[in-house]
């Protein structure tokens, strides 16, 4: 996907060892589709060269606010016009000192100072060892640049190249991009609470084997993923996938149906939004052996007996916050057949306002996905693309719906 086509970013690099992280970010935001400006200090260039990322940018990079090649001299000014969001990535702990004082003695601070405040975010990646982070006098300044309007990133845990192991390090390029393109989504869920299901159940026979699915959790984890981007705080129960957790998002593993339907019901109350994509296993065993099921050497299979698990959708959707529509619940309909009737059906059945509906062979595994919407008004089609590009589509849809319910 090209999350960033049309954007210019100018990437703003401040002295420290988590400058070699900033090439690869250079890279991974240009694949994402955006041009990219480098702007480094003369700290900065100790630790990386200019010329590599020249090469990566493809753009010459820019050192000094006497940088005679801008014909009205004044790159703070021309860069910063240009940009659709300044980010400092790394950001030192003695950068966010001069942001902080509004300094303006060199071209990186400067341009900060110098951009309209209204129209150019500024981004912030920190980057320092734990006892400068941990220290009040960094805290303090952190505290005030998102009070001015910096969009502050977040810094990541672990070992530090002094040899220390804690809180400071600069977040890794891809948690950084996600984060730089969830930065520009709109954020239409500002204020929800969104509870997600997805993925597969599993349903033990005995403690070596169990009945599972084909559901791989991908479109559950692109709709929390996208609920995120939206401005929401997002919980998200999954089943045993093994995908990564998109970033900013509560996760909460489970394996049986029953497992997720007390997640469910522990995080429903506060939630506003509920979107079950769970593949939930409709029956379990009826009691599953506590040791392995052996072969009794009579060529006979055995006799497993079946139980119906409980309706997750349905339970949540027929409590009382569901039928008030103070929690919004929308269900999924994996089909192989019939979309269209048997999604009609579900929305009615399970007593959901919106139902998405797809053909689960044609999609399990994949990386896209086609969806049908149903709702009390009729039918709408999305067509056929990849699933983080749907899933926004449906938290836009499912904005609107929950506006209009407010
Ligand atoms: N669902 C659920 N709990 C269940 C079964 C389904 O929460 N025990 C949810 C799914 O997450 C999905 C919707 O209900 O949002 C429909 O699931 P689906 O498997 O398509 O339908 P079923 O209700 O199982 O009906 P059927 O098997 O007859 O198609």
């Amino acid at each position: 996907m090209n999350d960033l086509a049309g954007k210019h970013i100018v990437l703003g690099l401040s002295g420290g060892i988590a400058c070699y992280k900033a090439a690869e970010l250079c890279r991974a935001l240009i694949k994402e589709g955006a041009t990219v400006q480098v702007v480094m200090t003369e700290a900065a260039e100790q630790f990386i060269t200019p010329v590599t990322m020249q090469a990566l940018s493809n753009r010459p990079v820019y050192g000094s606010q006497w940088d005679a090649r801008e014909p009205n001299n004044m790159p703070h000014i021309n860069l910063s016009r240009e940009a659709d969001a300044i980010l400092i990535a790394p950001c030192s702990a003695d950068f966010m000192a001069k942001l902080l004082h509004g300094r303006a003695d060199e071209l990186l601070s400067l341009m900060c100072l110098a951009r309209p405040i209204a129209q150019v975010p500024l981004l912030i990646a920190p980057a320092m060892n734990r006892e400068m982070w941990a220290h009040p006098a960094t805290q303090r300044n952190l505290a005030q640049l998102q009070a001015d309007g910096a969009t502050l990133l977040g810094v990541g845990s672990g070992f530090q190249a002094c040899g220390e192991t804690g809180d400071g390090r600069m977040l890794e390029p891809q948690e950084l991009l996600e984060d730089v393109i969830a930065f520009f989504q709109p954020k239409v869920l500002t204020g929800q609470q969104v509870l997600v299901t997805a993925g597969p159940t599993y349903e033990a026979i005995d403690p070596v084997r169990g009945i599972t699915n084909l559901s791989s959790g991908k479109m559950g984890f692109a709709i929390a993923r996208a609920a995120r981007e939206a401005g929401a705080q997002v919980t998200l129960v999954a089943g045993p996938v093994s995908l990564p957790t998109p970033r900013g998002v509560t996760r909460i593993d489970v394996k049986s149906a029953q497992n997720m339907l007390e997640a469910v019901m522990q995080h429903a109350p506060i939630a506003t939004i509920f979107v079950a994509t769970a593949a939930v296993a409709d029956w379990r065993p009826a009691s599953a052996a506590d040791q392995k099921i052996k072969k009794d050497g009579s060529g006979q299979a055995p006799q497993l007996g079946f139980t119906e698990n409980p309706d997750i959708l349905a339970s949540v959707a027929q409590s009382p916050r569901g039928q008030s529509r103070a929690l919004f619940c929308v269900g999924f309909a994996a089909e192989s057949h019939d979309l269209l009737a048997h999604a009609q059906a579900k929305r009615a059945r399970k007593g959901v306002p919106l139902l998405v509906g797809n053909i689960g062979p044609a999609t399990f595994g994949q990386d896209d996905n086609a969806l049908l919407l149903v709702d009390e008004h009729g039918t709408q089609d999305m067509p056929r693309a990849p699933k983080l590009a749907l899933a926004r589509q449906l938290i836009a849809e499912i904005s609107r719906r929950t506006r209009a319910v407010a």
